[in-house]
């Protein structure tokens, strides 16, 4: 979500006569876009804050040049004043919710002697009010697999968690605003698009005529757009898998097999503690009658080891969940206190060497996990979606409907091309695909 922001802060400047540099150096103003989820984000932002300082001293003495230095994101939104106080160099702090004022807020800068912040969660809707598209050399617009934004914040409150209080209250942006937007980036050269949310499930805009719409129907309505071909959505909450959407999964050819879904714990107990509402079982459940709508679907998730009273046998349980399930892909976390949630204030936190213990366990059953899904689709015909050059002349890298990455070497072959491609080799962070001789290849599973 930080990059769909970055993206629209950046298309907002640019219609106040910014555009973007390739380096830092050469910047008139520096814009550090945040994330507050975990560990030690703050500090890293003060320790990139100096490094930018010192950067804009040398500049301005050495060009004669000012430099502006913006934070954004939700690492401003926590800090709010207490940015200035300990950096008062930076220009203006600005959190998520208000960024649509930055050019305002740039322009109160130039009068004022002081810095200016703004982390209100305002009552209009940033999206009524940024402009569509970007003036000049547009960024990150014309990309073949875009994001757009559908649902913000979050009102689930669980207890490790930063986003209900950095990102506010749960809200969706109306149905015809997003097929408009998402009409554009298709127009732009967009084939897939990912729908995102802090809890994208969730969502409930309204229609045109006013009627509430889920995540499932919204997916249907973007399988209508002539062009788009891909279709994904991330972050979901396990809780707000509906039957609809579900269904979704086995009846929308758009909607792509890999869903990630975090579980975050396999012990009951800590779910509860965690306010997850959701028991392992009902996880179980949820991916069952996924895979029975969808036998395909590979599935990724997120993990926190070490949240207060975790036990060993709780631990346990989550490397039970896991060998039962099997994820294609995973992302796992030492649990980090984050100030002003419930969880930093509990009792019985756990120790930091056990917490690295059981993320080394965990990592080590999860990486299998995925070695083994990549080491499955040798062999196997596939289409690709290619999204960028590689780093080899006459090299493009496209991503299976598994979100998997995959070289191509094919002179004819063009970015924003679906290919079908036999996957031919695993290399350690992608595989290697040959343009597909159909009947030789055995087919991925499903596929
Ligand atoms: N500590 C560790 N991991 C966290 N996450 C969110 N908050 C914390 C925290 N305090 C992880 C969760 C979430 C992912 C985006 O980040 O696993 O799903
Ligand atoms: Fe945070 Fe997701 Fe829980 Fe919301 S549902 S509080 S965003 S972890």
């Amino acid at each position: 979500m930080n990059v769909y922001d970055s993206d629209r802060m950046a298309r907002l400047l640019s219609h106040h006569g910014y555009a973007r540099t390739e380096s830092v150096q050469d910047a008139d103003l520096v814009l550090l876009n945040t994330c507050h989820i975990r560990e030690k984000a703050a500090e890293k932002v003060y320790s990139e804050l100096g490094r930018l300082r010192a950067m804009r001293d040398r500049k301005a003495e050495g060009e004669g040049r000012q430099t502006l230095l913006v934070v954004a994101g939700c690492v401003a939104q926590a800090e709010g004043d207490a940015m200035i106080a300990r950096a008062p160099f930076v220009d203006v702090v600005v959190g998520p919710q208000s960024y649509h004022r930055l050019p305002e807020l740039l322009a109160r800068r130039e009068r004022s002697a002081n810095a200016i912040v703004d982390t209100d969660f305002p009552v209009e809707s940033k999206f009524d009010l940024l402009p569509a598209g970007g003036v000049g050399d547009d960024i990150g617009e014309r990309s073949v697999s875009a994001f757009l934004t559908v649902q913000e914040g979050c009102d689930k409150f669980c207890t490790f968690c930063v986003v209900p209080y950095t990102r506010g209250a749960e809200e969706s942006r109306p149905v015809t605003d997003l097929l408009d937007e998402a009409r554009r980036l298709v127009a732009l050269g967009a084939r897939e698009i990912t729908l995102l949310g802090q809890n994208v499930n969730a969502y409930h805009g309204l229609d045109a005529r006013g009627r509430s719409r889920g995540l499932g129907d919204l997916v249907r309505m973007f399988a209508e757009i002539d062009g788009l071909e891909r279709i994904r959505y991330t972050t979901s909450h396990p809780v707000d898998m509906s039957d609809d959407l579900i269904r979704a999964h086995g009846e929308v050819p758009q909607l792509m097999p890999f869903l990630h879904l975090p579980v975050q714990s396999g012990s009951d107990v800590v779910l509860r503690a965690m306010n997850r509402k959701y028991s392992s079982d009902d996880f179980r459940r949820v991916v069952e009658a996924l895979r029975a709508v969808r036998p395909d679907l590979a599935l990724s998730s997120d993990f926190i080891v070490g949240f207060p009273g975790e036990r060993d046998d709780d631990f346990e349980a989550t490397l039970k969940l896991v060998e039962e399930i099997g994820f294609a892909q995973s992302f796992s976390f030492k649990y980090s206190p984050r100030p002003g949630t419930p969880g930093s204030l509990m009792n019985a936190q756990v120790k930091d060497t056990v917490k690295s213990e059981r993320l080394a366990r965990l990592q080590s059953l999860l990486n299998e996990q995925a070695d083994a899904f990549n080491a499955a689709s040798v062999g196997c015909r596939t289409a690709i979606l290619l999204e960028r050059r590689g780093r080899h002349p006459g090299q493009l890298v496209g991503k299976t409907p598994h979100l998997q990455a995959v070289h191509l070497e094919d002179g004819d072959a063009h970015i924003g091309d679906i290919v079908d491609v036999t996957i031919v080799a695993r290399n350690p962070h992608s595989l290697a695909g040959e343009r597909a001789e159909r009947n030789i290849a055995k087919e991925e599973p499903g596929a």
